[in-house]
This record gives structure tokens, C-alpha cells and sequence, in this order.
């Protein structure tokens, strides 16, 4: 066991902020205080810079097949990206696929990360089929720590349920205490769309989000929240980017009802125009749902500051532009969806929401770790910094700048939607369960560090 000081850093919380030290024993933290003289193997001096409780990304889809392909990320390039990026835990996406339990869709994705991951790694479960005994399996599931469920609204004929069995997994996680995480698009809409689309020769990436209407997105969102509501449970809408969704939520939550959000930074800072880029550029940004005008984003902003919105994922589901991407050249529904982030989350949403005094720099922390964390039962373990909790902390140094970019950055993936773009804010050095395993540009860590999180009910 061996034991890290981190000196007169700046710690930051959801809720507080101040100058001090942290020792770590062993994988957890310590003791917190002032001018800390104990020994220690190892002390980093952080002054000047952040501390802060390592990034929770609750939404990435690691070694994923998707659209007749594999997303290019496993889970050892995807969590190494993570790290650089100052992200310390992920929770990913297991799928159980049309006549499979989802105890082998949990075992197969056990086997994906075992030995491969680098830091902590929990998962959701996509449920693409409901029966009686797929019902006794969520309970058997949540005991062992997959606590919640993604469902689809969209996809249909390959992730889609109706209306009854989403139905009734609300009821269910009633009872065993899960959560429902929605893809909240109307499918049967966007399919019409589609097939009509390109019927007319319309084949563009464009078209992958002029057939996706954002009522589309509002319709699916209210549907799911009065489904959640007739089940009398709470529900978490994923990968939130219209303004027509958000104030479904808003709504709702201003009548009390248990209903959260996450958005992307893909909707915080890429817009319809990035479809409108030259020749097939724009299927680097298909992606459902898909990127929103630009007047969007400040809502979004908006609902993030005032908790309308209360977590910052990154749908993490990356594909190369070479063989991937471009199996839809000629038409865009065969454009595999999804594009990088995982590495780029908490420079971008530093840069573009904290130093432009969108959200302060406590509800960075909560947005991009303490909030996630409390939703999907890792907290108070992970999420913050406190005794006892895990010593996943990041060392962020908010006056460095960096260029994002395909080349220099860490995901597999041959282009960057960000490229180019300049961020302030920048993950120095990255602490998981009390090991540095990001030291400056260097990645110090060790494939198979990262254990499976059992997370906890509500
Ligand atoms: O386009 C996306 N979002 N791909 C990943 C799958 C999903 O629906 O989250
Ligand atoms: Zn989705
Ligand atoms: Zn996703």
C-alpha cells in the first residue's frame, strides 16, 4: 500500500472550494488539511492548480457493435483517452440482444473490460426484449450492481420497445430499485422520415438530422416522463439536445416529478451547420440524436446552470471516417451513429462553461462527477473528495491551453470534431484508487487496474 500528499492544490467540490492537502493511504483518501507534514511515497505539488474529484462518464459505448460495425475504441484505448482527459470512472453500455438473457449481454461485456480497462468501469444494461423471466433478471442484475437500464424508443426492429414494456421495466425498477435510462426519440416517426428521404434522392449526412425532427425528441421525451409517471418511478433521459426535450423536463420537474437529464458537449458546441460542412465531412456528426441549431445551445447552458439538466456525458461511441463513416457515403442511414468525447469532456466543458461564467466551477465538478455519481449509486465512494472516499482525483491546471486534434489526442479515431479548436483548462496529472496513472503527457497506468463498480440502488 502506498501513500500520496498533494500539496497546496486548490480542492474543489460541488460544494465547496478551498486551499489544502490531500493524503492518501493506500486506494482511498485519507486525511484532508492544512501544511500536512506526514511521509509519504510519493508528493506532488499542485499550486496553482485545481484538485478535483476525478470525472464520472456515465455514458460511453466502448467495443460496441452498432450499425455492422465495431465502435474503434475498446475498452483499454477508450479508458486510457479517458484518463488523459481527466475522466477517472465510466459507466458503459451492455446490450442484450434479441433472444439473449441479459445475464450472458453482462457476462459478454465483464469479459470486454476484464483486463483491458484502466480505470473503474460500472454498466447499464440495454434491454432490447422484455418477457417475464427478462423482468426477474433486472432484479437478479441490480443485486449485482447493474443498476439501471437503457431503453430505446428509437431504433426499431433493433433497439426499440413499445410503449407496454417500457411500461412495465418502469414498474419493475419500482420494485428493485433501478433506474430507467431513456433514448427518448420517436422511431416510427423517424422512419417514415427516413425511407421518404431517400426515396427523394436525399442521401447526404444532412438528412441523418432534417429526418430526425427535434419534436421527434420532444414527443419520445414527454411520452417517457408520463409512462415514469404513471409508474410512479423516476426516470433519466440520456443524451438530451433539443430545447424541445429540455423543457419537457423542465416541465415536469416543475411539477415535482423525478425526472433528470443528461446532455453532451456535442450539443453544447456543434451545431446543424457542422452537417453543412463540404462534401461527406458532415457524417463525422451523425450521431442521434442529432447535433440541434446553434440558438439551442444556450438553453442547454441554461437548463445546466439551473439543474433542469443534471449531468454532462459524453455518448462516447466513436467512429473512424475510413470504412466505418463511409459504409454510408451513398446513403446516410447507413452512416454507423456516434462520434468521439471521451477524452475531450472536461477541458471543453471548462473552457467553454466555467471560463465564460456559464456554470461555476463547483457545478462543473457536480455536472461532471458529483451528480452522475449521486444517480447512479456510486456516491459518496466516488464523485467527491472526502476521508474515506476513493482516491480518484485530478490535477487540473486551468491556465494551460491545448489544441484538440485527432493526432495528439488518445481515442482511436481518425478524427476529432473539435479539430482545431483551442481549450484553456487542462488535465495535469490523474490520481485512480491513490495510483497516478496520468503523469503530464504520460500515461503511467496498467491495463486491468480498473475493477467493476457493484453500484447501489436510489
Ligand atoms: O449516435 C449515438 N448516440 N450512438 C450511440 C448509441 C446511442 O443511442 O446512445
Ligand atoms: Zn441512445
Ligand atoms: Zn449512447
Amino acid at each position: 500500500m502506498s501513500t500520496l500528499l498533494i500539496r497546496n492544490g486548490t480542492i474543489v467540490t460541488a460544494t465547496d472550494l478551498y486551499k489544502g492537502d490531500v493524503f492518501v493511504d493506500g486506494d482511498r483518501i485519507s486525511t484532508i488539511g492544512t501544511a500536512l507534514t506526514m511521509p509519504a511515497d510519493r508528493s506532488i505539488d499542485a499550486a496553482g492548480k485545481y484538485v478535483l474529484p476525478g470525472g464520472i462518464d456515465v455514458h460511453t459505448h466502448l467495443d460496441m457493435p452498432f450499425g455492422g460495425t465495431n465502435s474503434a475504441d475498446d475498452f483499454e484505448s477508450g479508458t486510457i483517452a479517458a484518463a488523459h482527459g481527466g475522466t477517472t470512472t465510466i459507466v458503459d453500455f451492455a446490450i442484450q440482444y434479441k433472444g439473449q438473457t441479459l445475464h450472458h449481454a453482462w457476462e459478454t461485456w465483464m469479459q470486454k473490460a476484464e483486463g483491458k480497462a484502466v480505470i473503474d468501469y460500472g454498466f447499464h444494461m440495454i434491454i432490447t426484449e422484455l418477457s417475464d423471466q427478462v423482468e426477474q433478471e433486472m432484479d437478479a442484475l441490480v443485486r449485482q450492481g447493474v443498476t439501471s437500464f437503457k431503453l430505446f424508443m428509437a431504433y426499431p426492429g433493433v433497439f426499440m420497445l413499445d410503449d407496454a414494456s417500457i411500461f412495465r421495466a418502469l414498474l419493475r425498477t419500482g420494485q428493485n430499485g433501478g433506474t430507467i435510462c431513456m433514448h427518448a426519440e420517436n422511431g416510427g416517426v423517424i422512419d417514415v422520415l427516413v425511407k421518404k428521404a431517400l426515396a427523394e434522392g436525399k442521401t447526404a449526412p444532412k438528412y441523418h438530422a432534417l429526418t430526425r425532427p427535434a419534436r421527434a425528441e420532444g414527443e419520445a421525451t414527454h411520452r417517457a416522463i408520463a409512462l415514469a409517471e404513471m409508474a410512479g418511478v423516476p426516470i433519466y433521459i440520456v443524451h438530451l439536445s433539443a430545447a424541445e426535450a429540455l423543457e419537457m423536463v423542465t416541465e415536469a420537474r416543475d411539477r415535482g416529478l423525478a425526472a433528470y437529464a443528461e446532455t453532451c458537449p456535442q450539443y453544447l458546441f456543434l451545431s446543424y451547420d457542422n452537417y453543412e460542412e463540404p462534401g461527406f465531412e458532415g457524417a463525422k456528426y451523425v450521431m442521434s440524436p442529432p447535433l440541434r441549431p446553434r440558438e439551442t445551445q444556450d438553453r442547454l447552458w441554461r437548463g445546466l446552470a439551473f439543474n433542469d439538466l443534471q449531468a454532462i456525458s459524453t455518448d462516447h461511441c466513436p467512429f473512424c471516417m475510413k470504412e466505418q463513416k463511409e459504409m454510408g457515403s451513398g446513403d446516410f442511414s447507413k452512416i454507423p451513429n456516434g462520434a468521439p468525447g471521451i477524452e475531450t469532456r472536461m477541458s471543453l466543458v471548462y473552457d467553454g462553461g466555467v471560463r465564460t461564467g456559464r456554470i461555476s466551477l463547483n457545478r462543473f465538478v457536480e455536472l461532471t462527477s458529483t451528480s452522475p455519481a449521486k444517480i447512479f449509486g456510486l456516491f459518496p465512494r466516488k464523485g467527491t473528495i472526502a476521508p474515506g472516499s476513493d482516491a480518484d482525483m485530478v490535477i487540473f491546471d486551468p491556465n494551460r491551453s491545448m489544441r484538440l486534434g485527432a493526432q495528439t489526442l488518445h481515442m482511436k479515431v481518425d478524427y476529432n470534431p473539435y479539430e482545431g479548436r483551442e481549450v484553456t483548462g487542462v488535465t495535469d496529472t490523474v490520481i485512480s484508487r491513490g495510483k497516478v496513472i496520468v503523469d503530464g503527457e504520460t500515461f503511467t497506468g496498467r491495463a486491468g487496474a480498473g475493477s467493476f463498480l457493484k453500484r447501489s440502488t436510489r
